[in-house]
Parts: C-alpha cells; sequence; structure tokens
C-alpha cells in the first residue's frame, strides 16, 4: 500500500514530509516523491527506489522555504516502479500536483476523454488521470475546491488523494474513498496521512476521515466536507495514546492480525477492474492476446502452493482447463513433461522464490509460455514471465503468509471465470453468480471477522496443550487443511498435519487418541456427509474433534465452529481466515513471536 502525507504549517515542509514517508515505509514501497509549493511555483521531486535516493536529489533543491507540500512512497500496482510511474502526478501546466493510494478502475475511459481534450499523458499510471481531471475542472469550476469536487465524482474505484497546487499555496487537499486517509491537527500546523505514524510526533489529536469525506487543511485550519455535495461535515478530534509501533500496526498487537484483517480490502482490490457485478463482465487485459493453453501446469510452494491446489478444482470446473499443481523444487529436478500447448503459472507472493523462479526458468528455455500471479510489482517472477497478473494485496509484512493467499485465490477464480467464457465452457448463469457472490466476499468478511476472531482465542485455548494436530478436508477442503496446518506449525510451533479426509484409513488413523486432536473442516457441502463419516471414525477412538462448519450443518464434534456460509467453492473465504487466525490466537497465546516465526524467512531465495 502506498504511503502518503501531507503538510501545511510553520515548518520547513520537505524535511516534515521525508521523515512521514520513512514513518511509513513499513507499508513498503519502490519509489517516491514529494510536491511543494514555494514562490507560487510547485515543484516536484521523485526518485525510484528508497527514500535515501530522493534525498540525494533533494540536497540538490531549495527547499527551505516551502512550508506546504506532501509526499508519497509507491507500492506500485499499474505500471513500473521507475521515476515516471513515481507520485506526485501534475497536469500539463504543471499547477497540480496529486498523490494517490488505490486503483481508479475508470482511468482508461478518462484519459481518452481528456485525450480527447488535448491532455496529453507521460506515465503508464491510473494517478496521472486525477491532476488533468482537476485541470479540466478548473476551467469549468473555477477554483481548485469545486474543481477537486467535481473530478472526484467522476472516479471510480478506491482512492485517497491528496492535492497540492501552485493556485493556491499553503493549501492542501485529501479526500479518500475505500482507501485510508486520516488528518492530525497540531498548533499552527496540520497533517494528511495514509496513517497515523506519519505525523505522531508532531501530533496525537486526529481526525479519521469516512469514505466520501474531502479535507482542506492550511497551517492554523481544517475544514471537512461531504465530497459530493461540498457541504461541510462536522468531524470530532480523538486523541491517540498509540506508540509507534503500534500505529504501524495499525492498533493491531501483530502484522499477520491487520493483514488478516486487510483481507476483505485485498478482495475487493484483486477484483478491481476486473469484474463487473452489474454486466459480469470478467476482464484479465494482462492475459490478451495469449492462448488459452490445453493443460496448465501450477508451479509455486508452501502457501502459494495450497493456494494453486484450490485453483485446480476452478479452473478445471469453470474453464475446463486440466491443471496439473506441483511443488515447486520438484518440478524443477524432474525434467516435467510439458510442452505442445501447455502453459506454466507460476505463484508466487514474493516474486523471489528460487524453486519457484527456477521452474520459471526451465520452462523458458523450452519455449513454454509462463503466466506469473505475483504480488510484488517488478519481482523476477513478475519480469521474466512472459505475462503477470498482480494480486494487489500490497505488502504483506508478516512472515506467514495470509492475505496473499486470499488475493490468489481471488486471482485464480477470476482467471477461472475469465477462461470458461473465453472457451465458451462456462453458462453465462453460472459466470454471473459466481461474481455476484465474489463481490459479495468483502462485506461478508468485514462482518465474520470479529467474531471469528474471538472464537479462534476461545478455542486456541482450549487447545493449547496439544503437542500435534491433524486438519482434515476433502474436494476444495482439502488445500485448506493443508494451509491450516502450515499456519500452525509455522507459528506456534506446534506439529499439524494437512490430509485429505479420505486418507484417514489410510496411515493417520492410527495416530487418532485423546491427546491428538483434529481440526476438521466440515463445512456444509455435498461431501459433508462422507467428512462425517471419517469423524465418526475419529470418535471410535477418542479422538478430539475441532470442527469448521456452517450453522445448521448436521456434525457432531467435541467443538463446533460455525462460519458464515458462501457459494460453492467460494467458502473458502470465510474459512481461511478462520484457520490463520486459529494459528494466530495459539501462537499469540503461546507467546511466540508470531511475525518472525525462528527460523522462517519471507521469502525463501535461495534453495
Ligand atoms: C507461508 O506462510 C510461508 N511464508 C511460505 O510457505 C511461503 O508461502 C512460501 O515460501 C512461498 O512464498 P512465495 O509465495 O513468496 O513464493
Amino acid at each position: 500500500m502506498c504511503g502518503i502525507i501531507g503538510y501545511s504549517g510553520h515548518r520547513p515542509a520537505v524535511p516534515v514530509i521525508i521523515e512521514g514517508l520513512r514513518r511509513l515505509e513499513y507499508r513498503g514501497y519502490d519509489s517516491a516523491g514529494v510536491a511543494f509549493v514555494q514562490n507560487r511555483e510547485l515543484s516536484i521531486i521523485r526518485a525510484p527506489g528508497k527514500l535515501r535516493e530522493l534525498e540525494k536529489k533533494l540536497e540538490c533543491v531549495n527547499v527551505s522555504i516551502a512550508t506546504s507540500g506532501m509526499g508519497h512512497t509507491r507500492w506500485a500496482t499499474h505500471g513500473l516502479p521507475n521515476e515516471t510511474n513515481a507520485h506526485p502526478h501534475r497536469d500539463g501546466d504543471q499547477r497540480i500536483a496529486v498523490v494517490h493510494n488505490g486503483i481508479i478502475e475508470n482511468y482508461l475511459e478518462l484519459r481518452e476523454r481528456l485525450g480527447a481534450k488535448g491532455h496529453t499523458f507521460v506515465t503508464q499510471t491510473d494517478t496521472e488521470t486525477i491532476p488533468h481531471l482537476i485541470a479540466e475542472g478548473l476551467k469549468e469550476q473555477g477554483d481548485l475546491f469545486h474543481a477537486l469536487g467535481w473530478a472526484l465524482a467522476q472516479l471510480e474505484g478506491a482512492y485517497a488523494v491528496v492535492v497540492v497546487s501552485a493556485e493556491e499555496p499553503g493549501v492542501v487537499y485529501g479526500a479518500r474513498k475505500s482507501s485510508p486517509l486520516v488528518m492530525g491537527t497540531g498548533t499552527g500546523e496540520n497533517f494528511i496521512a495514509s496513517d497515523i505514524p506519519a505525523f505522531l510526533p508532531y501530533t496525537r489529536d486526529v481526525v479519521f476521515l469516512e469514505d466520501g469525506e474531502l479535507v482542506r487543511i492550511d497551517a492554523n485550519s481544517w475544514q471537512v466536507f461531504d465530497a459530493a455535495t461540498l457541504a461541510p461535515v462536522k468531524k470530532t478530534v480523538q486523541h491517540i495514546s498509540w506508540d509507534v509501533q503500534a500505529a504501524q500496526k495499525g492498533g493491531f498487537k501483530h502484522f499477520m492480525l491487520k493483514e488478516i484483517f486487510e483481507q476483505p480490502r485485498v478482495v475487493a482490490d484483486c477484483l478491481a477492474g476486473r469484474v463487473d457485478r452489474c454486466s459480469s463482465a470478467v476482464r484479465l487485459p494482462e492475459l490478451d492476446g495469449m492462448a488459452i493453453p490445453e493443460r496448465l501446469h501450477i508451479v509455486a510452494c508452501g502457501t502459494s502452493f495450497h493456494a494453486g491446489l484450490w485453483g485446480k478444482l476452478l479452473l478445471e470446473t469453470w474453464a475446463q482447463v486440466p491443471v496439473s499443481v506441483e511443488i515447486a523444487s520438484e518440478f524443477r529436478y524432474r525434467s516435467p513433461l510439458v510442452g505442445g500447448r501447455d502453459a506454466v503459472l507460476a505463484i508466487s507472493q514474493s516474486g523471489e522464490t528460487a524453486d519457484t523462479l527456477a521452474g520459471l526458468r526451465l520452462m523458458k528455455e523450452r519455449g513454454v509460455p509462463v503466466i506469473g500471479l505475483c504480488n510484488v510489482v517488478g519481482s523476477s517472477i513478475a519480469r521474466e514471465a512472459d505475462r503477470v497478473v498482480y494480486t494487489q494485496a500490497g505488502p504483506e509484512i508478516s512472515v506467514a503468509s495470509t492475505k496473499a493467499m486470499c488475493s490468489q485465490l481471488t486471482a485464480l477464480a477470476v482467471l477461472a471465470l475469465h477462461w470458461g467464457e473465453a472457451r465458451g465452457v462456462l453458462g453465462a448463469e453460472t459466470r454471473a453468480r459466481a461474481v455476484a457472490e465474489l463481490c459479495s466476499l468483502p462485506d461478508l468478511l468485514d462482518g465474520a471477522l470479529p467474531a471469528m476472531r474471538e472464537r479462534a482465542a476461545e478455542l486456541a485455548r482450549e487447545y493449547s496443550e496439544a503437542a500435534s494436530f491433524l486438519y482434515l478436508g476433502r474436494g476444495h477442503c482439502y488445500p485448506l487443511a493443508l494451509e491450516g496446518a502450515l499456519k500452525l506449525k509455522e507459528i506456534s510451533y506446534i506439529h499439524a498435519e494437512g490430509y485429505a479426509a479420505g486418507e484417514m484409513k489410510h496411515g493417520p488413523i492410527a495416530l487418532i487418541d485423546p491427546r491428538f486432536p483434529t481440526f476438521a473442516l466440515a463445512l456444509d457441502d455435498e461431501l459433508l456427509p462422507k467428512v462425517v463419516s471419517n469423524l465418526q471414525e475419529v470418535q471410535a477412538r477418542h479422538g478430539r474433534i475441532l470442527a469448521l462448519t456452517n450453522e445448521g450443518a448436521r456434525v457432531t464434534a467435541d467443538d463446533v465452529w460455525n462460519i458464515p456460509r458462501a457459494w460453492g467453492p467460494l467458502a473458502a473465504f470465510p474459512a481461511l481466515p478462520a484457520l490463520q487466525l486459529f494459528a494466530y490466537e495459539m501462537a499469540d497465546y503461546l507467546g511466540k513471536d508470531v511475525d518472525q516465526p525462528r527460523n522462517l524467512a519471507k521469502s525463501v531465495t535461495v534453495e
């Protein structure tokens, strides 16, 4: 996620802005920039890479007079991480500068419309559309405030924007819709930022902005407006007692917990611009012109491998493309039979996992088309793949992967719909239902997560004595069982095995006893009767069972954990955070280092 800070006050603005961006570095970024107004001139300085690159450029610029401005650290979603695409972006006359966090879904249409009016664009970003739109608004509305309101009304998608202009020195505007933005008010100075840490050393007095609100600050005043009507909105100032560390986690105790709770947003961001709820249209322009493979080989590691296993079921059901899913470290050394009209899908959050990258390179040598499914823009796998689909989950700080898997499942569902429609094998009704259900997931998850966490905490305490766990699941719950076991063992250090429930009698049943609990994914689907009979075998041997299921499902267990229903295979979306939260609460209860578990690295860049 990008980092934003706007400032207007009595201090030299640029040092305050740079320090604020430094406090937002934890959000991850690959380029940075500042904009400030002095002598009624708008200056914009940007640099790829880390803040020190930007500071080197600023050493050559006199910035001592400016007492208002803004800064941005960019987490690339559209366009590579380079100086051209770095924020702030400006209009053609360089009178207006904008920084942005989010995704403007209708930016292509806006660019066409503005281009027809003579606007020319120099970047690949969706953001650059905004200053040009505001400049167009200035012509019609006459002043920046009204021009901004006019422009915001035309944006579709998610945004947190901050705007400065040579038209109004000392004034900084901000507005938000679905992306975070918060205001800090001090003495003789005011701030607008993506997150509180950016200005915490200067003030703890905060005004939280809501979607659809527009804020105007200068050194001595602030005012919030309704962005649609431009009517003033009354807001209260809240005093924050967090320290910087807690603030960087958004008040959550750990990054992992924060990232679990970001999953509703992650689904929405991954769907943005790719599905249209009204028309049920599905699009993946990244794959335009690429032949749909006769056979797809998914190659990945760890959690990404589990996502691939889940995606196989959808790709074979909705798109009827035969799929194999392989652990990259096995795939790369067995001289796989891949060729003809096959393709490879390399799934990797970091885009740097050595074995997955090696599998990609092996296939490239053979001329097999490779698609990357990555989260980190510009990563090795993203760059070396023939095509790349970004999951747009934002940086995942915690070593244990949570929101990244949620975004991978979302992207795989979109891919299955996209190919199914293109191959003419997916009925319009199924596609419409799938799109509607996917679009309803953010609200479903938002509503479910708080209670899910409470139940996870209760159960974690109940089972905290366990030395080992068996996770069982069937069908699309089998990959989830593997993932649940991985999450538990990697952060709580409790041994856990994920198994296909139907495999229990082929060995693991020998382990069942009262000290060896079973975590059963017993969701109310067509395979539930089979899972129930597996659980009866566990109960007959006095094994304890924790069953993750749905209200009303006929499941008997020592502990029943009901989670919300979701349609068909999308039932994975409420189940996944439950598994993640159970592992999280267990690890936290046992006092483990949740975000940095022993022996683990966030990206395994060596074999
Ligand atoms: C999952 O919690 C682990 N951090 C690990 O299994 C991870 O999923 C695996 O190393 C693959 O990483 P990647 O997605 O960045 O390729």
